[in-house]
């Protein structure tokens, strides 16, 4: 069949990537849609089950390092678009080993950058409907003041707003935010999507920088706060949380944020920055009680019941108190905004971890328990 479109996702197996990968392969069947992944610890093609067979997806197993690879791959499917989230993504693993980081997220992105750029300008049409879109973070942003620590209201209100809606300081994260990263993940995310917009201001290629707030939803890797916990209550483990648990985030359910992605490869403007978040802030202790309890009820226990394996240890090293996005640009502009009610969006994660314990358990075997050892070994 003649394709409509070539895109490239880049990370589709991981866990924001598998959610965009779905999407774009049931909603465009005109697409051709290759998800192109190193598969790392962090990659899981079982995360795409459901789509592996439909004719216009293919995956192909790439290092996004691998320059001739990737040119090669361009020319031969004559590549349209690219969608780039494959990335190193935990801060901890960073502050561990930040080479790593800086191969991957920085020079794999400047190697994707320059092969796009090669294989783009040698066509006729040049950049005609042709787009690099990168997604990054608003950790690249750094650190907002807690001014409020008990929370106020949030000046802020979607159609799902949160029973809970909190903000806890007076500023928020604009596009215009100076970049002022910490970590060394943030710190490669941050230099890489300065490559991304050094591209198009150097050489006109179409491109747009999106950086979004904390994701949540099934597929995530247990590395991160919100799984990790779901798996660690089931299991009665202790709950490391980090400092006194004051760090604020803002949490988007991550098919929210796949929805963005495609809105916005379809309508962003060139050259435009957009800020994608949850309007939805809350305290690490906060929601680790909201989880505690839905685990509780759904496995049956008193809810509550679980409350004591809270377990204070020593902080992150540079741990951001508080991230908070303004996404009203996006809101305004293409009328986006989260669906779901945070409440909501937990109650369905949680269902979804505890109803695939085989996912789970297939993650969580081999490697994943001696990382689990090193990494709260010392706090
Ligand atoms: P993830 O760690 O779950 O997945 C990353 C994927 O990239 C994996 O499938 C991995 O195999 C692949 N990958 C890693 N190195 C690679 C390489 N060298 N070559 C090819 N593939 C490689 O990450 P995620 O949480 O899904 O995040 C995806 C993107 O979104 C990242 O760029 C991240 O910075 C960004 N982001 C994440 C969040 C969040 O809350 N998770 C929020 C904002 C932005
Ligand atoms: P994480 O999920 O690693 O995302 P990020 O660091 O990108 O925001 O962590 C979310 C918050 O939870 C962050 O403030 C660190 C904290 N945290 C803990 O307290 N304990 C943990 O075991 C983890 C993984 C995170």
């Amino acid at each position: 069949m003649e394709y409509k479109k070539t895109i490239v996702i880049t990370g589709g197996a991981g866990f924001i990537g598998s959610h965009v990968v779905r999407l774009f392969v049931n909603k465009y069947p005109e697409y051709k849609v290759i998800n192109l992944d190193k598969l790392t610890y962090a990659g899981n093609l079982a995360n795409l089950k459901d789509v592996e067979n439909k004719p216009n997806y293919r995956f192909v197993k790439m290092d996004i390092c691998d320059f001739d690879a990737f040119l090669s791959l361009m020319r031969s499917e004559h590549v349209d678009g690219i969608i780039h989230l494959a990335a190193e993504s935990h801060v901890d693993r960073s502050i561990k080993d930040p080479f790593t980081f800086a191969r991957t997220n920085v020079m794999g992105t400047l190697s994707l950058l320059q092969a796009a750029k090669l294989y783009w300008e040698s066509l006729p049409e040049k950049y005609d409907n042709k787009m690099f879109y990168h997604i990054s973070t608003d950790e690249v942003y750094g650190a907002l003041e807690m001014t409020h620590p008990e929370g106020v209201e949030s000046p802020f209100t979607t159609a799902a707003s949160s029973q809970h809606h909190h903000a806890y300081g007076e500023t928020f994260f604009v596009e215009t935010t100076k970049y002022n990263p910490h970590s060394p993940y943030s710190a490669s995310k941050a230099s890489s999507d300065h490559f991304v917009r050094a591209f198009h201001d150097t050489y006109g290629m179409p491109t747009i920088v999106t950086n979004c707030s904390n994701n949540y939803g099934p597929f995530q890797f247990p590395e991160k706060l919100i799984p990790l916990f779901i798996n660690n209550i089931r299991q009665r483990k202790p709950l490391p949380v980090y400092g006194k648990g004051e760090n604020v985030r803002d949490w988007l359910y991550v098919e929210d944020h796949a929805r963005a992605i495609d809105l916005i490869f379809h309508k962003g403007k060139v050259a435009e920055t957009y800020n994608i978040g949850g309007f939805n802030e809350w305290k690490n202790i906060d929601i680790i009680k909201v989880v505690i309890n839905t685990v509780d009820r759904l496995l049956g226990r008193e809810p509550g019941e679980d409350m004591n394996l809270i377990t204070f240890v020593t902080d992150r090293l540079g741990h951001d108190a508080r991230y908070a996005i303004d996404s009203r640009k996006l809101q305004r502009e293409l009328g986006w905004e989260p669906s779901l009610q945070f409440e909501e969006g937990i109650e369905k994660t949680v269902k979804w971890y505890l109803e695939n314990q085989e996912w789970m358990n297939n993650i969580t075997s081999g490697d994943y328990e001696k990382y689990y050892d090193d990494m709260y070994k010392n706090r």
